[in-house]
């Protein structure tokens, strides 16, 4: 087994198209033969390291494969773009539940079935974390931030507590085996790596067992011009990009990572975006709905707050299961309204929260030649091919190809989307300090509030002490989530029991002595 003894070195996605060492004569005519010669133009300029190395990437590169890519994704544009309305339907009753509408006791079921699942060790977390933050304005990885909570806690660690305590929950099980363990398969990027595992390993990988971490990485494709032509960053170096979150496909299987889940019997994965403060790792909820409607792929979503909305909507597209980003809905079907109703048609909110059987990342593969691309036009700072020197345009002057995380949907055979309580399970970490929306300040005061709440929900009091500034609107009263995964355990501390402000809670018994 590599990958789970391995959870701090590095398991690299094997490179494409890797053919040995072909000399310099079969790459040049393999690249000229795919019209990528260009790629070469300043070969007799380099030192002989450069050169070295600028064939070790022509030789990895799958030249035929970003040709190919270029091509389906240039000239067959995403049917999004053309009467996109037509082509959309609302999701079927059927495959969608509401946490809102369900009954208590439904929901319980669905927990213990849950909870069931993890404390057999079927359960596994994956965690796509390869994105940049470019919004954000942090170089740092969005996992390492802190929101300003009292306790400091990056998102990496609130993260890492909920599987932590999630695993002494769910060892409480009648059948638990006798180490619940929940696996995280945490997928970086290039730029995203390094500072990750260094993170993660100051922090003592925040109490979890380092052989239950296992990071991948997820890999890259070349930046293009609009003529599919390859860029480079320098005379010996190809301009790269992450291959986006729907990277983490290919990434898994490449990684070694599937074969780990084969290993450890994994059935179940939970895959959630780094940036939701509220996130519910390995929500036994969630896998328990999941599982006992037989999904073979699930989706969490929460109504959209208004048609503009930053959210992807999961609905139907020519009859199939998809999401449709928010940079890519047309205004009409986003404002679209079910008279039957009043709410919004395509109201689903995406919030990148999905569930997979292994079964079903096992079989990507056999339809991955049929994903869609995305294609995001940016300023690439770029070697010039007429002049040599390398330029950052002021226009926008090449592509990034990335896949994203739910272009799978279509191929699922057994869809399942649920719907949760935005204030409960949703408040992404989108925008730089300051902004108002989606943002630090946000993402700290959506944390506290649920504190408040989890305290008065069972029958507790929270009194705000004179000299609780209430920063960003939220009193400050913070709780571990080593005390308490989504509410639970309190009851029978605080109901009839007040609390005073600003206080922060690492344990149990810290939250008694601070009751009166
Ligand atoms: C994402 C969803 C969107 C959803 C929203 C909710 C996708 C493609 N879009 O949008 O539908 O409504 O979150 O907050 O999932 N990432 C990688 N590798 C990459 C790029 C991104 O791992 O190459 C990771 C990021 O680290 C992050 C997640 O994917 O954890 C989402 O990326 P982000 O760019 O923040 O997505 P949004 O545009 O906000």
């Amino acid at each position: 087994m590599i990958a789970a003894t391995t959870s701090n070195l590095s398991i690299q996605t094997p490179k494409h198209g890797q053919t040995g060492s072909a000399t310099f004569q079969q790459i040049k005519e393999r690249y000229q033969a795919a019209g990528q010669g260009h790629l070469l133009s300043y070969y007799d300029d380099l030192s002989a390291e450069e050169q070295s190395h600028l064939l070790q990437q022509l030789q990895d590169l799958n030249v035929e494969r970003v040709n190919r890519i270029h091509q389906k994704a240039t000239t067959c544009p995403s049917p999004m773009l053309n009467n996109q309305a037509a082509l959309l339907a609302p999701l079927p009753e059927e495959c969608f539940d509401s946490i809102l509408e369900a009954s208590s006791e439904k929901s319980q079921e669905w927990q213990t079935i849950g909870l069931n699942q993890i404390a057999q060790n079927k359960v596994g977390v994956i965690l796509l974390a390869g994105g940049q933050g470019t919004r954000l304005g942090s170089s740092a990885p969005k996992g390492c931030y802190d929101i300003s909570l009292p306790s400091s806690k990056s998102l990496f660690q609130i993260q890492a507590e909920r599987i932590l305590k999630l695993q002494r929950l769910a060892q409480q099980q009648p059948d638990a085996v006798a180490n619940v363990t929940i696996p995280w398969y945490v997928m970086t990027s290039g730029p995203t790596r390094p500072a990750t595992v260094a993170f993660f390993q100051e922090n003592n990988y925040f109490g979890l067992s380092s052989e239950n971490i296992v990071f991948f990485e997820q890999g890259t494709l070349p930046c293009l011009t609009f003529d599919g032509k390859i860029m480079m960053e320098s005379k010996s170096q190809i301009a790269v990009a992450p291959d986006g979150n729907g990277g983490v496909y290919a990434a898994l299987r490449g990684s070694g990572v599937l074969a780990n889940m084969a290993e450890r019997k994994i059935e179940y994965l939970h895959a959630y975006c780094v940036d939701n403060c509220l996130v519910r790792v390995a929500d036994p909820v969630f896998i328990g709905y999941c599982v006992q409607k037989n999904a073979d792929c699930g989706a969490k979503v929460v109504r959209k707050n208004a048609p503009d909305e930053p959210v992807g909507v999961v609905c139907l597209r020519n009859s199939a299961f998809n999401v449709v980003e928010y940079s890519e809905i047309d205004a009409d079907v986003a404002h679209a309204i079910n008279p039957k109703n009043g709410q919004l048609s395509f109201g689903a909110g995406n919030i990148a929260n999905h569930f997979y059987t292994v079964d079903f990342l096992n079989k990507v593969e056999s339809f991955e030649g049929d994903l869609e691309y995305h294609i995001a036009r940016k300023k690439i700072k770029s070697l010039d091919f007429q002049t040599g020197e390398v330029v950052a345009p002021k226009q926008v002057n090449g592509m990034k190809l990335e896949m994203f995380v739910f272009d799978v949907f279509p191929f699922t055979e057994r869809m399942a989307v649920f719907e949760v309580d935005r204030r409960e399970e949703f408040s992404p970490l989108k925008n730089a300090p300051g902004s108002g929306q989606d943002c630090p300040e946000t993402s700290r005061r959506d944390i506290l509030q649920q504190h408040v709440r989890f305290i008065e929900s069972v029958g507790g009091k929270v009194v705000v002490g004179e000299d609780d500034k209430q920063v960003y609107g939220a009193p400050s009263l913070e709780i571990s989530p080593l005390v308490s995964y989504s509410g639970e355990g309190l009851a029978e501390i605080v109901a009839g029991k007040s609390i005073k402000t600003p206080i922060t809670i690492h344990t149990l018994e810290e939250l008694r002595s601070s009751v009166f």
